[in-house]
């Protein structure tokens, strides 16, 4: 008699206990799947999310429908393979910025849609080909200033048909070799930063045409190895290719040597951006694009250094001060 309310008791507990145990089974799953991600909410109407200076020290979760997304300047690390899942509508991924060294082969196998990437600014160290391997629509890809100091083999570009603008390199880029770009047929735009580049396996760039404008930080080679700048420039000078040169510095007889490649390939577009240049290499200069059919040369943020007596900058032009001669 005593015992029914007991047996009550019981098993209200049995299913207090059965409702926790639930509970917490709903939790774990729930933890589990999402690993307590953090979660981006900031999409327009448009569905593109901006999720950039925000903090993120991982791929924050977002809308399966996002067609760009932002995480630029946060403090991602890693690329999981899962992180990017369902992202299939993806056209623009920003990961500027960020403290990347990490990313999952696979990691960008769901997004299919994929027309830009952006990994520049990171702290990758080697590049993975399969990265790439199965965005097909990419146009655009900026893979600058990271510390790797090769592409690598087999070609990070191979299959990327639609690739129009590649962006690589930055001060650990040492080496660049035959085949490395090989995948890469027509370009509107190249830049490449490799001011400590060592090695240049002739030809390596020359296989991209048409080639619209290219952007070349060439500082050490034209200072230490002007065979290996005149290789560079040989590769990339067409008469219908815009071509800008970054960070050089521009003293002694031999720096000027490897413009007379490309002056030999009548080059039309020249310019020339935080460029430092003593007064008989600008002379030298002029003497080698003698008789070329330039166009245009310009010139931007220009240190003078002045001649036989090294007197440090004479002149700083300021942007634009010293731009656009034409010479017709
Ligand atoms: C995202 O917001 C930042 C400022 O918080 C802005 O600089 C950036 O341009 C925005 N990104 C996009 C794709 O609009
Ligand atoms: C990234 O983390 C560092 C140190 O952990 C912090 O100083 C910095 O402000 C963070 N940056 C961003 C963009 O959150
Ligand atoms: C200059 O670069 C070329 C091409 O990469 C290389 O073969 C040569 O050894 C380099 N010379 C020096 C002195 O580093
Ligand atoms: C300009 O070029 C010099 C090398 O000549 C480099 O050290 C410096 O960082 C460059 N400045 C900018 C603003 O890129
Ligand atoms: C400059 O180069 C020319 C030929 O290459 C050579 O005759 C001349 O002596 C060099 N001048 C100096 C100052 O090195």
């Amino acid at each position: 008699m005593d015992s029914t309310p007991e047996l009550c008791s019981m098993r209200h507990l049995t299913t207090c206990s059965l409702t926790l145990l639930l509970a917490s089974l709903i939790r774990g799953q729930m933890l589990n799947g999402d690993e307590g991600r953090p979660s981006c909410s900031r999409c327009d109407l448009h569905l593109s999310c901006n999720c950039s200076y925000s903090g993120f020290t991982s791929v924050p979760k977002v809308t399966d429908q996002a067609l760009s997304l932002d995480l630029s300047f946060n403090n991602i690390t890693m690329v999981t393979q899962d992180d990017l899942m369902g992202l299939s509508r993806l056209r623009a991924l920003d990961l500027h910025g960020n403290r990347l060294a990490v990313i999952h082969p696979s990691a960008f196998d769901p997004l299919w849609s994929l027309e830009e990437l952006d990994l520049s600014d990171n702290q990758l160290t080697t590049l993975n080909h399969n990265w790439f391997s199965k965005l097909e629509v990419l146009q655009q890809l900026n893979l600058l200033d990271n510390p790797y100091s090769r592409l690598g083999s087999p070609s990070l570009f191979y299959g990327l048909v639609r690739l129009r603008r590649l962006m690589f390199g930055g001060s650990d880029l040492k080496e660049l070799r035959t085949g490395d770009l090989l995948g890469v047929t027509e370009l509107d735009e190249l830049t490449v930063h490799a001011n400590n580049l060592a090695r240049y396996d002739s030809g390596t760039l020359g296989d991209i045409w048409p080639l619209g404008h290219v952007t070349l930080s060439l500082h050490g080679p034209f200072l230490t190895n002007v065979t290996l700048a005149a290789a560079v420039l040989a590769d990339i000078s067409y008469p219908e290719t815009q071509i800008s040169l970054e960070d050089l510095h521009l003293v002694g007889n031999q720096s000027v040597g490897p413009f007379r490649e490309s002056a030999k390939r009548r080059i039309r577009h020249l310019s020339f951006r935080n460029f430092s240049v003593s007064d008989q290499s600008i002379v030298d200069l002029l003497v080698v694009i003698d008789g070329v059919p330039i166009s245009v040369i310009s010139m931007e943020d220009v240190t003078l250094t002045g001649g036989r007596k090294p007197v440090g900058p004479i002149t700083k032009a300021s942007t634009n001060s010293f731009s656009e001669m034409l010479w017709c």
